[in-house]
């Protein structure tokens, strides 16, 4: 019985990250971006990353496919059924065949992902000819078929049109279009609306869910915004510098925060009909973690912290439910504690 269910877990399973770092040389220490990540990503589910700026987001979405910047040493494993992506040649042909295919990204600069020099039409079909049919005449419905469908109106024309014709909006949907043009198993969607207005932003939400829904796709859903995460995610990892120091259940999370960072990100969501006149962010900014001593990350901002605990060792994670670990000295076990206070 318990191997069954094992199993049926494990059929879920769509991504396995272990103990990732992602650290840069400096000429002042070690630059830890990312520093012994673990996490799981189901098939058809959402995967919220939230923490501000700086906190190592971005650089753990673009590590699972595979553009990691050339001045980093990764380490840990990224693993998508039997293969490890860390081991991948760096841009080998291995990589290259998932990327697109089987991994797909938005990301936060959507200028990012096309040339300037080429048509966005070309640009889509490209990779649409590169994973999915060779046929010319094939691809190029394909893309104006998805053009149409992540609401580019006019997609005939606008697959003629260079990214300098797009608007800001019609860039985000282009590069949404391309992300799922080779309709992936997993999309890893980097602040896929921060540079959207509200109405076009909730346009673009309920596209994603939709073709999630369709395509049955696992979503890594990349934000700053734990208002937006309630709507979009399955699940949340709450980062911050480098580490996870909150992961949970979206309904745990919004219901049972654990970590004092997880609770002032959410004193910092906007509500609507608030009569609060200013909204409660954190105080203090996001340290560089080079050369960090052993000890909580967010000691220095922390309101609950304890002096003389918190800054003296590495926080150790505490599992508090099937569905729930935090990082955290308020809840580590006792017997951690009198380890530390002897
Ligand atoms: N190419 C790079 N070289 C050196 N440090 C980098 C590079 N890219 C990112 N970093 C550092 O890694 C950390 C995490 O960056 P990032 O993943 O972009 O954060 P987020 O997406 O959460 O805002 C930051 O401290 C940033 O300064
Ligand atoms: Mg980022």
């Amino acid at each position: 019985m318990k191997a069954e269910t094992a199993t049926a877990k494990q059929s879920q399973d769509l991504l396995q990250v272990e103990e990732l770092n992602i650290h840069f040389p400096t000429d002042h220490g070690m630059l830890k971006a990312v520093n012994g990540v673990s996490f799981n990503v189901y098939r058809g589910k959402t995967l919220g990353i939230v923490g501000e700026s700086g906190c190592g987001k971005s650089i753990t979405g673009k590590a699972i496919i595979g553009i990691q910047p050339k001045t980093s040493a990764i380490s840990g494993s990224i693993k998508l059924g039997d293969v490890d992506l860390v081991k991948l040649k760096r841009n080998g042909r291995e990589i290259r065949a998932i990327r697109g295919s089987k991994i797909a990204m938005i990301f936060q600069e959507p200028m990012a992902a096309f040339s300037p020099l080429y048509t966005i039409g070309n640009q889509i079909m490209e990779s649409i000819l590169l994973h999915r049919t060779k046929n010319k005449k094939e691809a190029a419905m394909l893309t104006v078929d998805i053009l149409q469908r992540v609401g580019i109106s006019n997609p005939e024309k606008r697959f003629h049109q260079y990214p300098h014709e797009f608007s800001g909006g019609m860039m985000q949907r282009a590069m949404i279009a391309m992300a799922l043009s080779c309709e992936p198993e997993l999309l890893i969607a980097d602040e896929p609306t921060t540079a959207l207005d509200v109405t076009i932003q909730a346009q673009v939400l309920d596209l994603m869910k939709q073709l999630q829904r369709e395509f049955g796709m696992a979503i890594v859903f990349i934000t700053h915004d734990l208002g937006i995460v309630a709507e979009m995610c399955d699940e949340v990892a709450v980062m911050y510098l480098g580490k996870i120091v909150e992961q949970a259940t979206v309904r745990e999370i919004y219901k049972n925060p654990k970590h004092p960072y997880t609770r002032g990100l959410l004193r910092s969501i906007p509500t609507i009909g608030s009569r609060k006149e200013r909204l409660e962010s954190i105080e203090g900014t996001v340290p560089i973690p080079i050369n960090m001593p052993p000890m909580c990350g967010f000691f220095d901002r922390c309101q609950d912290r304890i002096p003389g605990v918190c800054d003296k060792r590495e926080v150790p994670e505490t599992q508090l439910s099937d569905n729930h670990r935090v990082s955290c000295f308020l809840y580590a076990d006792t017997d951690n504690e009198t380890e530390i206070l002897s």
